[in-house]
């Protein structure tokens, strides 16, 4: 009997590396990986559907990765951008884009420096901000997340770019995003974070960050519903990044073709973000639409 195309990739690949993917991808495979016993995924939006909706956003991590293709993808659709950087001075592609959109202001930020996070949103205290974009984040050193060989600075270093870092974000900027029309803070999560979906052991440190960013943001939901801001938490697909290729090398997978492209992602992103409404807050969603499982 032919194989299906999961299965033919079940039967090729390794297993700490089919599992490491199985995790990433989103909810396709992972839920066909037996989480919903094959059941229909339980898809909310469609990622295909693009809003004429304009506003202001601040993405974090806008230098590279999807953080730059967010950045890219908001400005061609004609919103203000406000991109963050650590170092603007080596942003070339994001200064590139900048120096073509009018629209486009790059910033510097580091999520480890808490008075960078407050001095951007003093001179920012007039700029309402229609969507909070928390994109930065780190994986961390991978090799250094097995178990036995657990370096307990680096896991601190991860939790307090990914969970404090952000929250810090949150909490700095959630009067710009008050001020604004469409009221939106989104955490960029990752199926990683879902303990539901676990599969390998692999990259705990970066794991539990997101876990964590799950709780602590769904946290968050509760407290700023009085001031009608709606929380998103947005898985952005398996996608070719730095951060992704570090964690398949450790790994030892070789295979790229299951990933999508930064541009592919930070296009489904922004339409899921452009669909969440207030009583959606706090959900827990993939890049396709579909909701993960916590
Ligand atoms: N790629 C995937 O398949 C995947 C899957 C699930 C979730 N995600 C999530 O998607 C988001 C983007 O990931 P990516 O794959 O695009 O990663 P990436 O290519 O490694 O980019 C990470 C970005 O975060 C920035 N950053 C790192 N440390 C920072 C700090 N201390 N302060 C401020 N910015 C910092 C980096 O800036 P520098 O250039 O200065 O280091 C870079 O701009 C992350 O939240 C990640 O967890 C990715």
């Amino acid at each position: 009997m032919p194989l299906t195309p999961l299965k033919r990739l079940f039967s090729i690949v390794p297993l700490t590396a089919i599992a490491l993917l199985a995790a990433a991808l989103p909810t396709q495979t992972a839920l066909a990986g037996g989480h919903t016993g094959g059941a229909a995924p339980d898809r909310l939006f469609d990622p295909a559907k693009r809003s004429e909706l304009r506003g202001t956003v601040l993405v974090t991590g806008a230098n590279r990765g999807i953080g730059l293709a967010l950045a890219k993808n908001y400005a061609e659709r004609g919103w203000t951008v406000i991109a963050t950087a650590r170092s603007p001075g080596n942003a070339d592609e994001l200064n590139a884009l900048a120096a073509t959109n009018d629209n486009v202001t790059v910033e510097r930020m580091d999520l480890l420096d808490h008075a960078s996070i407050d001095a951007l949103a003093a001179k920012l205290r007039d700029v309402p901000i229609d969507v909070l974009l928390n994109n930065a984040a780190i994986m961390g050193d991978a090799a250094v997340q097995d178990f036995g060989k657990y370096d307990y600075e680096e896991m601190a270093k991860v939790f307090a770019v990914n969970v404090a870092g952000t929250l810090k974000m949150t909490e700095a900027f959630v009067d710009h995003v008050a001020a604004s029309d469409q009221k939106k803070i989104v955490g960029i999560t990752s199926v990683q974070g879902s303990i539901a979906s676990l599969r390998d052991p692999l990259i705990p440190f970066y794991k539990m960050s997101k876990t964590a960013l799950n709780m602590g943001m769904s946290s968050v939901a509760k407290i700023v519903k009085r001031k009608k801001i709606t929380i998103a938490l947005i898985s952005p697909g398996a996608v070719d990044t730095r951060m992704m290729n570090a964690a398949l090398e450790h790994a030892n997978y070789q295979g790229k073709s299951f990933m999508i492209t930064t541009a592919e992602s930070a296009e489904a992103v922004i339409n899921v973000i452009d669909q969440y409404e207030r009583k959606h807050s706090g959900m827990f969603l993939a890049h396709t639409g579909e909701v993960l499982p916590w």
